[in-house]
């Protein structure tokens, strides 16, 4: 269950300024926006780094498309009209404001909407830094605020600061394990050390030696550390994640290891089939600005589906997560295989298809 309200007030305020936004408007969307998204709008595109949302938009008619906020089929300095609630993260934010300079018209608009405690106030000043033209911002209640700023043509400033959003890089964590990331991604600077725990026992708990041989999903990939951590050229690999920014990453590691895999956009693993041998699950459990422990039994309900019948799946949880009774409507075997104190390892067996 989210812990954010079915229609929280910033969105509700972004859906109803879409409805009086004029032609050639872009709507910008992360995960931190509310459902259900509001009808089609004829004249005014979509564009989400969130795989599940692209669903929702293409179902109920929007002209959208599914990037990580990738601008380069769009005319500069085409767009009357660009809003956004602002993102979780702050490179993104700023990679955005940036791209508004470069795409909005003469006096064209940037609309961001959000609540102060996300930092709204701030990002509305950078945008008046780099836009350049009219400014005017609105408290609409307690925390909410609701900002305009006009790009004016005549007017330069730097970038902001985006740490380079469009690129990808290669990084390493204190073990010397190299990867390629970027931002946009959950965590994108470091190893997750859950899943660091789960490659470390993989063996162990499988039972069998790497590389895993056979049907191989990861699902929840991010850059695909757990795929990279298990995998050789002989594994049949599949990745998937919802979101842009991760697939980019983790096609891009792929490649570089020599690997080869199906990397595939689903939410929570909707558009796959299976069956699968083995899967490897390091469940997410933010969704935007909330929490969502829903998430979780949607990835164990995937892993099930599936999962073949005489297969394995691994799961990396917060130890105090609730997975094993969560799991029991789903599989008919559930063996807590190790705990550190701060996750625990879960094999999960028998699905009940
Ligand atoms: C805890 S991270 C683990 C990432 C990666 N497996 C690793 O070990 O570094 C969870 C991943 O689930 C992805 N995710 C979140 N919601 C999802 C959804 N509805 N469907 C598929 N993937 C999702 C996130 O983008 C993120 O990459």
């Amino acid at each position: 269950m989210t812990n954010r309200p079915a229609t929280d007030p910033a969105s509700s305020l972004l859906f109803r300024t879409l409805q009086a936004s004029p032609a050639n408007s872009l709507w910008l969307i992360d995960e931190n926006i509310s459902q259900p998204l509001p009808a089609a709008l004829p004249h005014i595109q979509a564009i989400t780094n969130r795989f599940d949302l692209f669903q929702h938009l293409q179902q109920s008619g929007w002209h959208s498309r599914f990037s990580d906020f990738d601008f380069s089929h769009l005319p500069r300095h085409s767009l009357s009209r660009i809003l956004l609630r602002i993102p979780k993260e702050k490179p993104l934010v700023h990679y955005l404001i940036n791209q508004a300079a470069e795409l909005l018209e003469d006096q064209g608009e940037l609309v961001l909407i959000g609540d102060k405690s996300e930092g709204i106030r701030s990002y509305s000043k950078r945008a008046r830094e780099k836009l350049g033209g009219q400014f005017s911002e609105t408290k609409i209640n307690a925390g909410l605020w609701f900002a305009s700023i006009t790009y004016d043509a005549q007017f330069s400033a730097p970038d902001l600061d985006d740490q380079n959003y469009t690129q990808l890089r290669e990084l390493s964590d204190k073990s010397g394990f190299s990867f390629i990331s970027k931002p946009g991604l959950y965590g994108w600077q470091k190893v997750d050390q859950g899943s660091a725990f789960l490659a470390d026992e993989l063996a162990m708990l499988l039972n069998q030696s790497l590389p895993i041989s056979g049907r191989l999903l990861d699902l929840g990939c991010g850059f695909g550390y757990l795929s990279l951590r298990s995998s050789s050229a002989d594994t049949q690999l599949t990745c998937t994640d919802n979101n842009a920014a991760a697939l980019r990453a983790c096609q891009a590691n792929i490649d570089k290891q020599g690997l080869s895999a199906e990397i595939l956009a689903s939410d929570a693993g909707d558009t796959l089939q299976g069956p699968y041998d083995t899967i490897l699950c390091n469940p997410p459990f933010h969704s935007g600005f909330a929490t969502n422990s829903d998430l979780t039994s949607r990835f164990l309900a995937a892993a099930a589906r599936l999962l073949s019948h005489d297969g394995n799946a691994c799961f990396v949880v917060n130890k105090h997560i609730a997975l094993e009774h969560k799991a029991s409507s789903h599989f008919g075997k559930i063996q807590l295989h190790a705990d550190n104190g701060h996750f625990k390892l879960i094999h999960l067996s028998q699905p009940r298809h």
